[in-house]
Order: structure tokens, then sequence, then C-alpha cells
């Protein structure tokens, strides 16, 4: 668990704090995406939390330890840390990128390496194909997958990423956004993701907390922040169409409906409520069969229950 209490940075110089009196707690486990207006203090909230930035007042818990008073080089490597432009070393392979912690802290070579090849089948990279290539050879996604490699390498309990897909083309960064979804579930990390694109901060975040000019204007579930915006700010923040988002957060297979609708189009099971709609304005139906992986139908979902408000239904 992390909590921050009365965070505040003031920069040298700065009229105002970039984080002012910030409190906040982050359960463990859970992934919590840190979003708002570009200068809003997400980065320097987040390298707070590792001391890479040195907190001008408050404190920060990690499992209720006061981190404010621990040796920075120390707490760093009990927390993983990805960036936007990855930050891999040029002139280490990627299994010595890998190892980058491991090594410092010690651990037999014998280790090391049955580490890295644990860690690159993990982030879907062959080991025998990547182990000892160079970065410059691997594309933007390959490379942050090897950037989470090495944030995961010694297991560390807390997972910082800043901006993790900024750098991947849109169409690959749906796909690992995916898939690094579910790496993260399986690892069972606490995360704090810095983002400023706020789909990626609903499909990544357990919790999303939105700040302006460096305080906290709303936490909580995606849901909540969509259906229910706390002012104005977030409500401009989040944008007309939130109520098209939240069918983002939904699946077709909850609002099943049994049997075939014969003739109806089909649509895949663990579709979301959004691409439904969609499908039914393309196609001009008012029925989608919902098929499970064999294409087998499963029920069908249809245009009234797909409108329905959402506090209506169940
Ligand atoms: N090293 C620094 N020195 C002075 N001001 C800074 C420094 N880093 C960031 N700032 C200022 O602090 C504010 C918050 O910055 P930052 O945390 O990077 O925002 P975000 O990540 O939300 O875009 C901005 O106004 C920025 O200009
Ligand atoms: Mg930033």
């Amino acid at each position: 668990m992390i909590r921050l209490e009365a965070i505040t940075k003031l920069y040298a110089g700065a009229p105002r704090p970039a984080v002012d009196r910030l409190d906040i707690e982050m359960a463990e486990g859970t992934t919590t995406a840190l979003i708002g207006p570009s200068g809003c203090g997400k980065t320097t909230t987040l390298r707070m939390i590792n001391r890479m930035i040195e907190p001008s007042d408050g404190r920060i818990f990690i499992d209720g330890t006061d981190v404010t008073g621990l040796d920075p080089v120390i707490l760093r490597r009990r927390i993983g840390y990805v960036i936007q432009q990855i930050g891999l070393f040029p002139h280490q392979s990627v299994a010595e990128n890998i190892a980058t912690v491991p090594r410092l802290l010690g651990w037999p070579a014998s280790r090391i390496a049955a580490r890295v090849e644990e860690l690159l089948a993990l982030v879907g990279l062959d080991p025998a194909r990547f182990r000892d290539a160079m970065p410059h050879r691997l594309s933007g996604g390959q490379r942050q997958r090897v950037g989470v490699a090495r944030a995961l390498a010694a297991d560390p309990p807390v997972m910082l990423m800043d901006e993790p897909f900024g750098a991947i083309d849109p169409i690959a960064r749906e796909k690992l956004q995916d898939e690094f979804k579910e790496i993260l579930r399986r690892v069972s990390k606490t995360i704090v993701m810095v983002t400023h694109d706020l789909d990626e901060a609903m499909k990544m975040g357990d919790r999303v907390a939105l700040l302006r000019d460096g305080r906290l204007v709303q936490y909580g579930s995606p849901d909540e922040i969509l259906s229910e915006p706390a002012d104005a700010f977030v409500e401009a923040f989040v944008g007309p169409d939130r109520a098209l988002k939240r069918l983002s957060l939904r699946r077709v297979d909850d609002l099943l409906a049994p049997g075939e609708v014969i003739g109806a189009p089909g649509i895949a099971s663990g579709a979301t409520q959004r691409e439904a709609l969609a499908r039914l304005i393309d196609g001009g139906s008012e029925v989608l069969n919902v098929r499970d992986a064999e294409g087998r139908t499963i029920g069908h979902v249809g245009r009234e229950a797909l409108l329905a408000r959402p506090e209506t239904r169940r």
C-alpha cells in the first residue's frame, strides 16, 4: 500500500507548488492512473514516490514505512520504474539490461540468467531470439516490453510507470495495453501509472486520480469518474461522450439474454458494449448474437439493453 500524506513539491523559484498537499492512498495490488492536463504535477508526484524528486514537505509511506527517511538508492531497488522513452542502456544487451537490479543486489549469475529467461517469456519475447539482442535492433513495443521486464526483475512490490505507452504508435499501443494489463494482473503489483490519455487511464486503472494544478480533484473508479464527475473541470476533462466511454468499460456478456436470434449478426464474447453499439449502428440491426471463442452462440444482446442507463440495469 502506498500512502501520500500532504505531499508537496515547490520547485526553486516557482511561484506556487507543482504538487500541493496531496493526500492519496493506493491499495496493494491495484493500479492507479494519475491523469490531468500537462503540467498538473503527475510526473513530479510519481518521482517523489521513489525520491528521484525530493518532496519539499509531507510524507510517503510504502507498506507502512515512511520512505521519506530512507536512502533513496536502496529505495529505488525496491521500486520498479518504467518511462516513456524506456531508457534502456544502449550498449548493453537485452539480458544485461534486465539484469540491472539483480546485479546490484548481488544475485548469483545462474539465478540472474534464470530470471531473465522467465521475464522475457512473461513479456512475450522469445528468450532465444532476444536475450542477446541490442536495444537499437528492437521495435518501440519490444523495447517497452524489455523496459517492463527490467522493472520487474527483482520482483519489487511497487511499480511506477510514466507514460509507458507514450512513444508507441496508436495501433500497437492498444495491443500493448491489453497485454500489459494481463501481465500486471498476473504479477499483482501496486502500480502507479502516469498518463495524459483519458482512455488509457480508464482502461488501465482500477482507480483514477485526476490532478489539477498539483491538487487532487477526483479519485475513484473509472466508472465513478465518468458517471459522477466531481465538478465542472472533471466534466469538461472527461468530455461530452462520457456515456459512451462508460460503455467501453462494460462487456456485452453482462447484458446477455438467452438464445440465438436467427439471422442476426454476431459479436465476440468479451467485446465492449461500445463496440456492440457501433456494430448495431453499422449493421442496421436490432440484435447481436454473442459468440464464444469457438464460434458458438452463447446468447444475444439487444439494442434496448445496450441503450438502457447502466443504473437501471441488472
Ligand atoms: N525541475 C523542475 N524545475 C522547475 N519546475 C518544474 C520542474 N519540473 C517540473 N516543473 C514544473 O512543475 C509543474 C508540474 O510538472 P510535471 O510534474 O512534470 O507535470 P506533468 O507530468 O503533469 O505534465 C509544471 O508547471 C512544470 O513546469
Ligand atoms: Mg509528465
